[in-house]
């Protein structure tokens, strides 16, 4: 089964085509990212304007790359090859998510194919089966860590996930993002300068400048706020070598997503764990869940870093493991903050 899906929740205007919830066959991504550069953040009216002028030429490369690659002759002979769409309908910006999802039911009208609604969340997760991972075991527990959110979940199932736990305040991707934006090293997305950062820091192991935050506490949740505001004043209280200070907080925030995310894995007794988000794309973090997951006995499935951020292959995949097509007058564009009022 081929289905291609449209992902369009934030700043990425993206389309992919996938056999069988495995198997990649095409991959386009347009990114607004330099226009929020120049903010300092997502101002969502750009970004909704930016799908919009996106959403076209994207489409169109799928369907041409698509075309290509499976050797049909024209346009209309692909087309007649995909069995469904897939879309995006939250959490994301409702305006970024409006045109994806616009796009998406009018050429399941026109082409008369279903269409698949897909939690971008659920999404990440999904990231993972690409490939054919044919060894992952449920249950099994998610580590969900992206720009947006942070959120353990387990997932029994296709289809059958529960909500473990979460952050109560900032996302770990969003406390990469405003430290890198302190430390003055990027103003957009500073997550992965920040840990490149931290790669040149020459001191070996950390000094634990930061706090661990909610770390003993008997629960599935996660705050980066307050070790956010540490950092802060760490740097406001003198002259601060920056690698250093990026090792230490990159080092705060691996803790304890590493420590909760374990003790997740030990209580539920599962032997597979899912990663997905774009903080998973993280060095130290995939190094130190690696290292957790092998003392244990736990398989770690975590995508290839091009996978961890947004991008529609990871939706089309959600969407065959989750086929529950709806009508089309149901499927809306609806940002959630919660990651189950969509499953
Ligand atoms: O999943 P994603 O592409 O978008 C959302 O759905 O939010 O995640 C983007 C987040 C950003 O906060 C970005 O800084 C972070 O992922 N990120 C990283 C790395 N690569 C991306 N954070 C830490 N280390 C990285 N290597
Ligand atoms: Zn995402």
């Amino acid at each position: 089964m081929k289905i291609l899906a449209i992902e369009s929740s934030c700043d990425e205007t993206a389309c992919a085509v996938v056999e069988d919830g495995v198997t990649e066959l095409v991959s386009v991504v347009a990114s607004s990212k330099d226009f929020h550069e120049k903010t300092g953040g997502v101002v969502p009216e750009v970004a909704s304007r930016k799908q919009l002028e996106f959403i076209f030429p994207v489409l169109e490369r799928t369907i041409e790359d698509y075309r290509e690659k499976m050797g049909y002759s024209g346009k209309e002979e692909a087309i007649a090859s995909i069995d469904a769409l897939a879309v995006t309908v939250g959490p994301g910006l409702i305006g970024s998510l409006v045109v994806g999802v616009t796009a998406a039911k009018t050429l399941a009208m026109s082409w008369k194919k279903p269409l698949i609604p897909v939690n971008h969340l659920v999404g990440h997760i999904y990231a993972n089966f690409i490939g054919g991972h044919t060894e992952i075991t449920f249950p099994a527990v998610c580590l969900l860590v992206s720009g947006g959110h942070t959120d353990l979940v387990l997932m029994k199932g296709h289809g059958d996930l529960t909500y473990l736990g979460g952050t109560v305040d900032d996302a770990a991707g969003e406390s990469f993002d405003k430290v890198a934006r302190m430390m003055g090293i990027s103003r957009y997305l500073g997550g992965a300068v920040l840990s490149k950062k931290a790669l040149e820091c020459k001191e070996q192991g950390a000094a634990k400048l930061f706090p661990r935050p909610m770390l003993d506490q008997d629960n599935y949740d996660f705050s980066f706020s307050g070790l956010k505001t540490a950092v802060k004043r760490y740097l406001d209280s003198g002259e601060r070598d920056v690698s250093s200070t990026a090792r230490e907080f990159e080092e705060a925030v691996v803790e304890v997503l590493t420590a909760k995310t374990m003790k997740a894995v030990n209580n539920f007794g599962v032997k597979s764990l899912l990663v997905g988000g774009g903080v998973s794309a993280n060095n130290r973090l995939r190094e130190s869940l690696k290292s957790e997951t092998e003392k244990a006995g736990v398989k770690l499935f975590i995508p290839e870093p091009r996978l961890c951020t947004d991008n529609a292959v990871y939706i089309a995949s959600a969407a065959y493991f989750n086929n529950v097509t709806k009508d089309l007058s149901d499927i809306r564009a609806e940002p959630s903050l919660n990651i189950m009022g969509l499953i």
